[in-house]
């Protein structure tokens, strides 16, 4: 389903940015933006910028950027069409019937009655909370120190002790038993219906958006399975959702805090850690890690302090941190979780193991530690080794000298010759990393993530021109005219830059103005609309005069020319075009004279 061009564009008519973001965030008017706190990552001082003639915003300190549009998916975390339908609805249009095919709407619909549902289970299960029987689970969630008001706000409850008493009555609501068998919450068969859930202190399962998708059933003392989890459902993906996640997103912190069960974050909230969120009852997975990366750029691990939690640490750890987290593990010694801690030490205790918590990589180089025995000097020797070997995972060369010498400093070893350990563990690591020498004589160890430098190094060659360029036409459109002859949308490299070349072209050439806010929704997916918002936010750094702005262009279009016919050179070398070829390499030479004016 589709909305049409028109309709995209009476909704950007018709929702005006400023005022649109101006309900989620206080801004506040300093030259031509607008300022306020970023709603995307927790800060203190203003960088999120509003542009009322772009119909922009960008945040100076996550980077993130876009239109009124995606600024209402990201915030609300809704999907193109939602935000589209949501701010057509409040500012009054009328949308076309979309066109959905019958499945769709079917899909469409079961889905809408999943959630319908699983919200109905849980009110009943908080109204039996309330009842005389229900006062066990009451006083069980009391007795682990849970307020009154912490109940309702998680909408604990309790499920009662017969078979089929959810059943009865989701019944009479007129639901069928061929629907209420995928939900999850109860199983037919020929002998009859049976709740999933009889007994039990109940824990409904949010998603970010604060839909009910499941439940967390747990026996109130010792018993097996200590806690129950609904089965997966077309609403609830298990990996792709956290528990306290709906809540952590407004806690307008900026780093999180990971731990393992549902008590512990129900507990870190109550005691104002409201950044707490939980992984649903199974290991972390890569689809949570990506999520996570979303809202925070740094996670506290508070994971059990026992041999199984410290497992799930050290696998978390690369999980987070390959999706640009920072990790963090707190110590909760002698305490088994959050929840004890708190309940035995208080919130100030804990926020004091926060600040304390240690690095991942000190973490993880103390669990290495444990198991080598020191006493002895071979053990000794190769637990160095090890960790010389760790070293070589570091991308960056004085990242690595930094955490070398980190290590030498916290375990008593010779700095220098703990260097010498890991260039000698490099040679030895065999031929794909052999170390070399610098010009003043230092032996030294090529980078292993050599990809990603030249990445960056692309990106500062050949994009940021590109960017540059394209954010300096929004900026000041009449320099179509000027630059169409010269520099095509061909010119730009392959895929979103030359997409979104195209279309400022094309927008130039009908109405005279560029319209970075549309363009951003001519892209579909997420993540290209985030590439895109961040194309027009390409400064020029610092003031620049006319005459400057004038060279700089100038300068960045020879840039974008030359990268251009780089690569068609080499597609004509590749073609055997000999003649092509030749002209190219004359363009070229000409395009190198900087007394050739281009503009
Ligand atoms: P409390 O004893 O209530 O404090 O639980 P906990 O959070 O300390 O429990 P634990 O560390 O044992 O488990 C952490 C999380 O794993 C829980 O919140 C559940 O999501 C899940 N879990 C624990 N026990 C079971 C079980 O028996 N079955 C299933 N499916 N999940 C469990
Ligand atoms: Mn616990």
């Amino acid at each position: 389903m589709r909305y049409s061009d028109e309709t995209i564009a009476e909704v950007f008519a018709r929702n005006d940015i400023v005022d649109v973001v101006g309900m989620y965030v206080h801004l506040q008017k300093k030259g031509a933006n607008y300022w306020g706190l970023c709603p995307f990552h927790g800060e203190k001082t203003p960088s999120f910028s509003v542009n009322g003639n772009k119909q922009m915003f960008y945040c100076f300190g996550c980077h993130k950027g876009g239109n009124v549009i995606t600024f209402l998916m990201e915030y609300e975390n809704i999907s193109f069409q939602e935000a589209v339908k949501e701010l057509a609805d409040r500012s009054g249009i009328d949308l076309p019937e979309v066109r959905e095919t019958e499945e769709d709407k079917r899909n469409r619909n079961f889905i809408q009655k999943l959630f319908e549902v699983n919200k109905l289970a849980a009110e009943y299960f908080f109204k039996m909370g309330k009842t005389e029987r229900g006062q066990m689970a009451i006083n069980y969630f009391k007795k682990r120190g849970l307020t009154d008001e912490t109940i309702r706000h998680w909408g604990l409850g309790y499920s009662m002790p017969y078979s089929d008493d959810l059943y009865k009555f989701l019944k009479s609501k007129d639901y069928s038993d061929e629907f209420l068998k995928e939900t999850g919450l109860v199983s037919i068969n020929e002998k009859g219906a049976m709740d999933k859930f009889w007994n039990r202190a109940m824990f409904p399962i949010m998603d970010e958006r604060d839909r009910v998708i499941a439940f967390g059933g747990r026996v109130m003392g010792d018993g097996e399975p200590k806690y129950l989890n609904s089965p997966e459902t077309k609403v609830f993906d298990k990996g792709n959702n956290l528990y306290g996640l709906n809540y952590a997103r407004h806690s307008g912190k900026n780093a999180f805090l990971l731990c393992e069960g549902y008590m512990d974050v129900i507990s870190l909230h109550q005691a104002g850690f409201t950044n707490a969120v939980a992984s649903l009852g199974t290991a972390l997975t890569d689809r949570n890690a990506l999520k996570l990366s979303k809202y925070v750029k740094e996670i506290y691990l508070t994971y059990d302090s026992d041999g199984a939690g410290t497992k799930a640490a050290l696998r978390a750890i690369p999980m987070l941190e390959a999706r640009g987290i920072t990790v963090k593990v707190i110590n909760m010694k002698p305490h088994k979780d959050p929840d004890e801690f708190i309940k035995a030490l208080g919130a100030e205790e804990y926020q004091k193991r926060i600040d304390n918590a240690e690095s991942s990589f000190f973490f993880e180089i103390r669990i290495l530690a444990s198991g080598f025995n020191m006493e002895d000097p071979k053990e000794k020797n190769d637990f160095y080794e090890s960790v010389a070997r760790r070293m070589l995972d570091f991308s960056n060369e004085l990242e690595r000298s930094t955490y070398e010498e980190a290590f030498a400093k916290h375990y008593n070893v010779d700095t220098r010759k703990f260097h010498e350990l890991v260039i000698e563990t490099a040679r030895r690591e065999g031929p794909r990393r052999p170390s070399y020498r610098t010009d003043t004589g230092e032996e030294r160890i090529p980078k292993k993530k050599f990809e990603n430098a030249a990445e960056k190094k692309l990106d500062d060659k050949i994009l940021q021109p590109q960017r540059l360029l394209l954010t300096c036409l929004s900026d000041d459109p009449t320099l179509y005219a000027r630059l169409a002859p010269v520099v095509s949308p061909s010119d730009f490299s392959e895929g979103i830059y030359r997409k979104v070349a195209e279309l400022a072209y094309n927008f130039c050439r009908e109405s005279g103005s560029v319209n970075a806010a549309r363009i951003v929704s001519c892209f579909e997916d997420r993540e290209e609309q985030e590439k895109v918002g961040v194309i027009f936010q390409t400064d020029l750094p610092g003031e620049v005069n006319d005459a400057e702005r004038s060279k700089a262009i100038e300068d960045t279009v020879r840039k974008i020319k030359l990268n251009s016919v780089e690569d068609q050179i080499n597609a004509a070398i590749e073609a055997g075009d000999g003649q092509k070829v030749n002209e190219l390499l004359k363009l070229q030479v000409s395009l190198k004279n900087r007394s050739n004016k281009l503009l």
